[in-house]
């Protein structure tokens, strides 16, 4: 949800692209990261620059708030491809007699009193456009790149409990959209957005189903830059915002602040801006002090505090201490993170248990894989292959570590 910058200045990111444009040849596919890593940024890439053979379409959901508005929203975007004329009509000429909607300054309007509903209405636009590739024998492939999909979703079912209405349009959504990908071998699509998906599912009525049919759209785990690819966009960046370097050596305060940010674009900005306000040549304590600051910033510009608050929803539910008293599942999870942040070395379940055992007096052990694998999916964590675990981003623990209070 970070303001955006043209492709061009995208650094790195080839060999993700590559790896999305090969899977894609196979299914459709959910990205999987840490808020702020570059997710927007590598489908708007991809948007800029489709391969051969593929027409791509971006969009962001994140303003849409009902499944009518979904449905206009995605006409209207794909109301390009429709203008291409057959038997003296244009394709999205059909389309409107069909479904009866409008068209007011280049953005379609569902009718009012509805023939078809948002649902059918977005199958004949597809149907339309597919029905002419298929007629032209074109083997073009369609991607959609949906960028904060569960966020829409929570959004629908949040208003649609609200207003007390049986409707679950947000599970409708994601079904129809099942079944477009079903139907159509030529489509494809991308789900993104910086709210887990598993999550949002979780608290959607109904949605077990298709939780379980989106395994058959595979993950890509986003990671931060790769090394060089950091060190590059460091040094484009001071250079960008003419942060001199004190000394001689430029390469370290480079790597320092690649590094430093653990190659996440977002944050490597937002320290060159605050070194840059120092006007003076810089040096790589500068930079430590800058990520310190912003770590420690009560008025917390980089909202890392979110680490920590999304706990109390995304660990809902209780686990049971000896005394058969209830232990908020998000005091558990807490605990989980306070173990590991200050562990020097990765620990497996059973060191986890004992750890945990020795600060609250749970019997549940049971419980404890499935919340491990919990945080591996939102980004804490990551296990290594003898399933031994730690935190995934050293700079989101040293946050952990200071914002509990574990620097002792
Ligand atoms: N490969 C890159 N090269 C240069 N700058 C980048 C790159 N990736 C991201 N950025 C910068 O970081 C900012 C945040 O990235 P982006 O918005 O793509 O992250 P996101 O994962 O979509 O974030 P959110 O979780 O908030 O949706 C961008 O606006 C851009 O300025
Ligand atoms: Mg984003």
């Amino acid at each position: 949800m970070a303001g955006q910058l043209s492709s061009d200045h995208v650094v790195g990111r080839a060999r993700v692209i590559d790896r999305i444009w090969r899977a894609l040849q196979k299914k459709s596919l959910r990205f999987t990261a840490e808020r702020r890593i570059g997710k927007t940024t590598i489908m708007k890439k991809m948007a800029a620059e489709p391969r051969p053979g593929w027409r791509v379409m971006f969009i962001d959901l994140e303003a849409i708030s009902s499944a009518e508005k979904f449905a206009e929203d995605l006409v209207t975007r794909m109301r390009p491809w429709m203008s291409v004329e057959h038997a003296g009509k244009t394709l999205f000429q059909r389309f409107l007699e069909t479904v009866g909607g409008s068209e007011i300054a280049g953005v379609f309007k569902l009718p009012e009193f509805g023939k078809l509903g948002w649902k059918a209405t977005l199958e004949k636009a597809f149907e339309g456009i597919f029905a002419h590739l298929h007629a032209g024998r074109s083997s073009e492939m369609l991607l959609f790149l949906f960028d904060e999909l569960p966020y829409m979703l929570q959004k629908i079912s949040f208003y649609d409990e609200r207003r007390g209405s049986q409707e679950n349009s947000a599970l409708e959504i994601l079904d129809t959209l099942r079944e477009l990908q079903g139907r159509f071998p030529q489509l494809r699509m991308v789900f993104a957005g910086s709210v887990g998906l598993h999550h949002v599912l979780h608290n959607i009525r109904g949605a077990d189903f298709a939780a379980e049919s989106l395994n058959d759209m595979p993950l890509v785990e986003i990671a931060p830059l790769d090394s060089d690819d950091a060190i590059q966009l460091a040094s484009q960046l001071l250079d960008f915002d003419n942060v001199r370097t004190a000394g001689v050596d430029r390469e370290s305060v480079v790597r320092c602040l690649a590094e430093s940010t653990d190659g996440v674009p977002f944050y490597m900005e937002r320290v060159v801006s605050q070194l840059a306000d120092l006007e003076r040549p810089v040096t790589t304590e500068d930079i430590r002090r800058s990520v310190r600051r912003h770590l420690t910033d009560d008025h917390d510009h980089w909202e890392m505090e979110h680490f920590r608050s999304r706990l109390r929803i995304y660990y809902p539910g209780e686990m049971s201490d000896a005394g058969r008293q209830p232990v908020a599942m998000r005091v558990v999870a807490s605990a989980v993170l306070d173990i590991l942040a200050t562990a020097t070395e990765p620990h497996t379940v059973e060191r986890v248990w004992q750890e945990l055992r020795a600060r609250l007096p749970l019997t549940e052990r049971q419980e404890i894989p499935g919340l491990l694998g919990l945080l591996v999916k939102d980004h804490y964590l990551i296990s290594d292959e003898d399933k031994r675990y730690s935190f995934r981003f050293p700079l989101i623990r040293t946050w952990w570590i200071l914002a509990q209070g574990l620097n002792s």
